[in-house]
C-alpha cells in the first residue's frame, strides 16, 4: 500500500475549482495506481488553529517544561507532521488568495515546519530539510492570470509554497495550474489544468 494524503483548503464547499480538481486528480490516480490508500485531510472544514502565544511559548520551550496548552500545540503539530511522514504522494488543493495561499493552509505549513524537528539549520542562513522521500503535487487555482509578466511579479502563492515544502525538504514537487477563474477564458483553463492532471495522474 502506498499511501496518499490530499489535502483540501478551499473554505469554498460549493464549486471549489481545486477541490473539483484535486478530486478528480486523486480519482484518476487511484485508478492508476490500484494499491494506494487514501486519507483526506481538510483544513476548511476542520481547521488547524493559527500560532497563538500557546503554541510559539511550547515550541520554545524543552521537552517537560510545557504548559499543558504549550504541550498540546507540539502534540498536534507532531500528529500533523507524522501524518505527512506516513504519506508517500501528498495532493494538496490550493486557491490564490490574496496573491498568496488560504490562512487555512498557512496554518497547516507553520504546524509542519518546525526546527530540530522537519528542518535544521546547517549555518549561514543555510537549512537541511528532514522529510525525505516523497512527491507532491499541488492543484492551483486563481482569479487572474499569473503565467506572464508582469502578473507573474505578483504570484506570491506558487513560489511561497515550493520554498516552503523545500524547506522542510519536499523538493520533489510538480504544481497544475488552473489560471484565470474570473476570465472569460476560465473554462479553457480548466480544460488545460484537467490535460495536465490526466497525463500526470492517469
Ligand atoms: C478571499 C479571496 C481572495 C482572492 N484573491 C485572489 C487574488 O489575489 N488573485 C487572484 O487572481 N484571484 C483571487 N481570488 C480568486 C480565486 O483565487 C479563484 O476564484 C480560485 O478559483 C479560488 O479557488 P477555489 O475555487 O478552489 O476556492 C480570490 C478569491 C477570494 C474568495
Amino acid at each position: 500500500m502506498i499511501k496518499l494524503l490530499h489535502i483540501q483548503s478551499s473554505p469554498n464547499l460549493t464549486n471549489s475549482v481545486t477541490r473539483i480538481l484535486s478530486d478528480e486528480f486523486v480519482a484518476q490516480w487511484r485508478a492508476s495506481h490500484p494499491e494506494t490508500e487514501v486519507e483526506t485531510l481538510d483544513l476548511a472544514l476542520d481547521p488547524i488553529p493559527h500560532w497563538g502565544p500557546d503554541a510559539i511559548g511550547g515550541f520554545m520551550a524543552k521537552d517537560g517544561e510545557r504548559t499543558p496548552e504549550g504541550q498540546a500545540a507540539v502534540d498536534l503539530s507532531e500528529k500533523l507532521i507524522r501524518q505527512v511522514e506516513d504519506a508517500k504522494i501528498l495532493v494538496i488543493a490550493c486557491p490564490m488568495y490574496n496573491m498568496s495561499m488560504p490562512t487555512q493552509l498557512k496554518s497547516w505549513v507553520d504546524h509542519l515546519t518546525r526546527a530540530g524537528r522537519t528542518f535544521r539549520f546547517t549555518g549561514q542562513g543555510q537549512y537541511k530539510g528532514l522529510i525525505w522521500n516523497k512527491k507532491a503535487f499541488v492543484i492551483l487555482s486563481r482569479g487572474g492570470d499569473y503565467s506572464q509578466p508582469p502578473a507573474s511579479a505578483s504570484d506570491f502563492q506558487e513560489p511561497l509554497l515550493r520554498a516552503n515544502l523545500g524547506l522542510i525538504g519536499i523538493t520533489d514537487v510538480t504544481f497544475i495550474r488552473a489560471e484565470g477563474q474570473r476570465l472569460q477564458e476560465a473554462p479553457s483553463y480548466i480544460a488545460k489544468a484537467r490535460e495536465t492532471i490526466a497525463w500526470v495522474a492517469g
